[in-house]
């Protein structure tokens, strides 16, 4: 039949512009040595592409025309990784590295010097990738590392991601590497952004963050994304290779895009050498980076060395130092906080460092300008580590012009105006406004919905910035009297967001006392203190009218945290707030108060917790050890009990192994809290 041969002759074509399509993929992506110019694969795509239109049986899920397909979701897919996806262990000094080389050394009962594999860490987001004979099928995030988000829509439309591998492709690959935003992608992005007066993002890592969490592909497939694979999750049907480098030699075989700056080093000194080389070419490079990570190269001493807690033995990640940059003071500001301190905010001549545009930085307070000699119009070194607030780390004395001005503290909060009183003990200033000021409303309310105080979904900084300057809201208990016309009214909201606001004011009614307590936002009480406080008390109405020796019976309440506990109940606009609240159904469980005969079953043994845990924030685990009796502290020493590990575990647990301090994993943690019963 004639059509038959037609279409033969059109599927063979199809099979042929695709290999092409795929080869000037790699020798553009991969190997970075394009053979013909983009006029040229854009003309093949095209080709392509019409071919496929005219006959759509032809197109295949790994055509490179199908990177941009199917609707938008609603929501991300679970995804479950078959491994768990690891993080990995850090070290801030040559010290952290050295000791990490005899570590291994030590384990794996060697003298020699290691063979390592040293490369940049990308400063993106993880992900695991996975081809089934040879076709891309699925891309996950992290997640907590057991479970992720499947974004294999959105990965599939960065242009570098092979759809089919090369060569022969094994019947299963997961591959693990970083999606991340070139600076001079993300630099045209927020270019672009500005000019449509759109919000720019901070930095690339957020960019790719934000691009990857797209609910429409379309929109990633607008950022300019791009992936390198730095490991192998799975592999079925090919020889495992026997090197960790041997492994990235594989992956660039089968089209993957590795980082070109992975080096083989021997020894510590390969290690510091690679890592003081590459850091000298840090800001050159086309990606953001944030460390360097050496993995011991062999496989086998790799298995050998295996993992403790979330992190293996085998591999450190080498930070780079906290960005630094010089800019110049232009004034100082106060910003008001939940408890009306004010904090001393410099505003600065906008500068580029860690990776972000600052223009203000903390002060931290009165008495630290003061220390620092800071005067509007200095030289000043700003810090920007990770993503902590940026801060002046010291003053250049020497660059201080004649018309430097002192920075004063006002007398009046520059938000409402209420007299401002500065503590003689503390080095705080207060603004003695409380509720009438609509800096500290705005905080307080933040702190009252926090995740961890009443968990109030949806109501974010922006919401409550609304509704106070609408005036709509004095006090937390104002909130659950919101009705679904005004929410609706308010900009950017609409009928579907205040429904889901009053939904989730609806699910924040049913808490606990410990999680109200913390919400009241009462000074020097956090969530230790309420946890404390709820157990000896058992119930709101005896901590209300319980008086300051009664407070002071609360173990860890000292004179202090007990005078601002009775301070704040015997205020009656707090009375009345706490009375409305109740009154607007806040409830929780009643628990009977805690009987002083019979030990809690920690009593007397120390903990220290360090990482971070999967299944639980690790400040509600510390409260909940507290609450069993634990002493909770912030450093190992011989006379800790049990260390628990989580993930990113440094140098405490190196202090435990060394002290012979016993380690705990998070799931023995998870069987103490709920068998309320000490570790055997
Ligand atoms: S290996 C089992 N290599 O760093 C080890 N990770 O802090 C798994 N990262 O979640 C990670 N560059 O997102 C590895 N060359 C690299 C990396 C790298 C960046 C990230 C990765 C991981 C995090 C761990």
């Amino acid at each position: 039949m004639p059509s038959r041969t037609a279409d033969d002759i059109s599927a063979r074509r199809a099979a042929e512009l695709r290999a092409a399509l795929e080869h000037h993929n790699y020798r553009y992506f991969v190997l970075d040595d394009p053979q013909v110019p983009d006029a040229e694969y854009d003309r093949l795509l095209r080709e392509l592409r019409d071919l496929e239109s005219a006959h759509p049986s032809l197109v295949t899920a790994d055509s490179p025309t199908q990177r941009v397909g199917g609707a938008a979701a609603d929501e991300f897919a679970e995804a479950r990784h078959r491994q768990p996806m690891l993080s990995l262990d850090n070290a801030f000094s040559e010290e952290d590295v050295t000791a990490f080389d005899r570590r291994v050394r030590e384990r794996l009962g060697t003298d020699a010097a290691i063979d390592y594999s040293a490369e940049p860490k990308l400063d993106g987001l993880a992900i695991s990738v996975i081809w089934e004979h040879g076709v891309f099928t699925r891309a996950a995030t992290r997640g907590d590392g057991v479970t992720g988000e499947d974004v294999t829509a959105n990965v599939r439309t960065i242009p570098s991601l092979p759809l089919r591998l090369r060569g022969a492709a094994p019947a299963l690959l997961e591959a693990r590497g970083e999606v991340f935003m070139p600076v001079a992608g993300f630099e045209r992005l927020n270019r672009e952004a500005a000019a449509r007066g759109d919000k720019v993002f901070v930095n690339p890592r957020n960019a790719a963050a934000g691009s990857l969490r797209q609910l429409d592909p379309k929109v990633t497939a607008s950022r300019p994304l791009d992936i390198y694979f730095y490991a192998l999750g799975a592999l079925e049907g090919a020889p495992l290779p026997q090197r960790h480098s041997e492994v990235l030699e594989m992956l660039r075989g089968l089209g993957l895009r590795v980082s070109p700056e992975t080096r083989r080093v021997q020894g510590v000194a390969g290690c510091l050498a690679y890592y003081a080389a590459l850091g000298a070419r840090r800001a050159g490079l086309p990606h953001q980076i944030d460390g360097v990570v050496y993995k011991v190269d062999d496989l086998a001493a790799q298995r050998a060395l295996g993992f403790v807690s979330r992190a293996p033995r085998w591999a450190v990640a080498h930070k780079f130092p906290a960005d630094e940059a010089l800019t110049v003071v232009r004034e100082v500001g106060f910003q008001v906080g939940r408890t009306g301190a004010l904090t001393p905010v410099a505003r600065l001549e906008p500068v580029f460092v860690g990776g972000v545009t600052v223009s203000n930085a903390t002060l931290h307070n009165i008495d630290e300008i003061e220390r620092k000699g800071l005067r509007i119009g200095d030289t000043v070194v700003v810090r920007r580590a990770g993503d902590v607030i940026p801060e002046v780390a010291r003053v250049l004395l020497d660059r201080r012009p004649a018309d430097a001005r002192e920075v004063r503290l006002p007398s009046d909060c520059p938000v409402c105006g209420s007299p401002v009183e500065r503590d003689p003990e503390a080095a705080v200033a207060r603004c003695t406004g409380g509720y009438r000021c609509s800096a500290q409303r705005k905080e307080r309310l933040r702190h009252f919905a926090a995740r961890r105080a009443l968990d109030v979904e949806g109501l974010g900084e922006r919401l409550v910035e609304q509704l106070v300057d609408a005036d709509l809201v004095q006090t937390p208990a104002d909130l659950f009297q919101l009705d679904r016309a005004t929410l609706a009214g308010l900009d950017r909201m609409g009928e579907k967001s205040a429904d889901n606001l009053l939904a989730a004011l609806a699910k924040a009614r049913e808490t606990t006392l410990p999680r109200f307590l913390f919400a009241l936002g009462i000074r020097e009480v956090g969530e230790a203190t309420a946890v404390a406080l709820a157990a000896h008390f058992g119930d709101l109405a005896a901590l209300m009218e319980a008086d300051l020796g009664a407070v002071q019976q609360v173990p860890d309440v000292g004179p202090v945290v007990a005078a601002r506990v009775v301070e704040y109940f015997a205020d009656p606009a707090h009375r009345d707030m706490i009375m409305r609240l109740r009154e607007a159904g806040v409830r929780w469980p009643a628990s009977a108060p805690a009987v002083a005969e019979s030990p809690p079953p920690l009593a007397g043994l120390t903990w220290v917790l360090t990482g971070s845990l999967a299944s639980m924030d690790r400040g509600a685990a510390e409260d909940a050890l507290r609450a069993l009796g634990a002493r909770v502290s912030g450093s190992v020493s011989k006379k800790t009990d049990f260390v628990v590990a989580g993930s990113d575990a440094g140098s405490k647990l190196r202090k435990a192994e060394e002290l012979g301090v016993r380690v705990l994993d998070e799931p023995t943690l998870l069987r103490t809290l709920e068998t309320k019963r000490p570790p055997d």
